[in-house]
């Protein structure tokens, strides 16, 4: 049987997107082990690569402590699905995370609140641990509706699963308009909508409270320690400067202070 996570973990992922190329990547991958690998005592740490890539982040990061992962899973397990990637076959080659729910997947693939919920349960039940975003638009703000929304792109998550597989989630909380913008939710703002998801888990189990939650939306290095200083805010989903060692070590170094608190 699967353990369940530990005490909301420090994890510091990175979303990769559609970027890189093979010697890109590799010398990522360096980076990583050379600079970043030393926070992986406190704090857990691991990049989301495209597909084609993940055999060489398995050469790349084997054995490095950092751990990788997909930016998406097919919602079925296997069968007539052009152009699916299955859990199981992230699974062999070693992938740990799938990012579920991405707003850009939301956006631009119309993924419903349903479809990421099977996605959920099918990265599960291969036994890797889905990276559930949730979040609003600007408009959904300015309308006062952030909570409602992240309730129920939360909620339909949670209905499709017990609470032994509920207990396996990491959330990430992304408002749509901080990412890739530039502009970053102020730190009250997100530990606002962190506090919330985390009342929200707390009311379906109470076990839920340990889930580690994430914040995504423009971090650097530059904001990462006042983030990370929230109450409620466990680590990060780190698009743009995830591609940067530099910014990347940063944000990881900041995680591992906030750890060591
Ligand atoms: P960003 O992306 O850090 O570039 O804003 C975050 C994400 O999309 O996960």
């Amino acid at each position: 049987m699967k353990m369940a996570h530990a005490y909301r973990d420090k994890l510091v992922v990175g979303n990769w997107k559609m970027h890189g190329n093979t010697l890109e990547n590799q010398a990522r991958f360096d980076a990583l082990r050379g600079h970043v690998r030393r926070y992986t005592e406190t704090v857990k740490i691991a990049v989301c690569v495209p597909f084609p890539y993940l055999p060489q982040a398995e050469r790349g990061l084997h054995q490095s402590g950092i751990s990788w992962g997909t930016q998406d899973v097919s919602p079925h397990a296997h069968g007539a699905y052009t152009g699916e990637v299955s859990a199981d076959m992230a699974r062999e080659f070693g992938a740990r995370y799938v990012i579920v729910g991405h707003s850009e997947r939301r956006a631009y693939h119309s993924e419903s609140a349903t479809e990421i919920a099977m996605k959920a349960r099918r990265a599960l039940e291969s036994g890797l641990t889905p990276i559930v975003c949730v979040g609003e638009s600007l408009e959904e703000r300015e309308l006062d509706r952030t909570n409602d929304v992240v309730a129920s792109q939360l909620n339909t998550v949670l209905d499709s699963l017990s609470v032994y597989e509920r207990l396996q989630l990491v959330f990430a909380y992304e408002p749509v308009w901080a990412i890739g913008t530039g502009r970053t939710a102020s730190p009250a703002q997100a530990q606002d909508v962190h506090a919330h998801i985390r009342t929200l888990l707390v009311s379906r189990d109470r076990e839920l409270v340990n889930l580690s939650i994430l914040y995504g939306g423009s971090v650097k290095a530059g904001n990462a320690e006042n983030l990370f200083a929230e109450t409620d805010i466990d680590g990060a989903l780190v698009g743009g400067a995830s591609l940067d060692p530099v910014e990347f070590t940063g944000i990881c170094a900041a995680a591992h202070q906030a750890a060591q608190k």
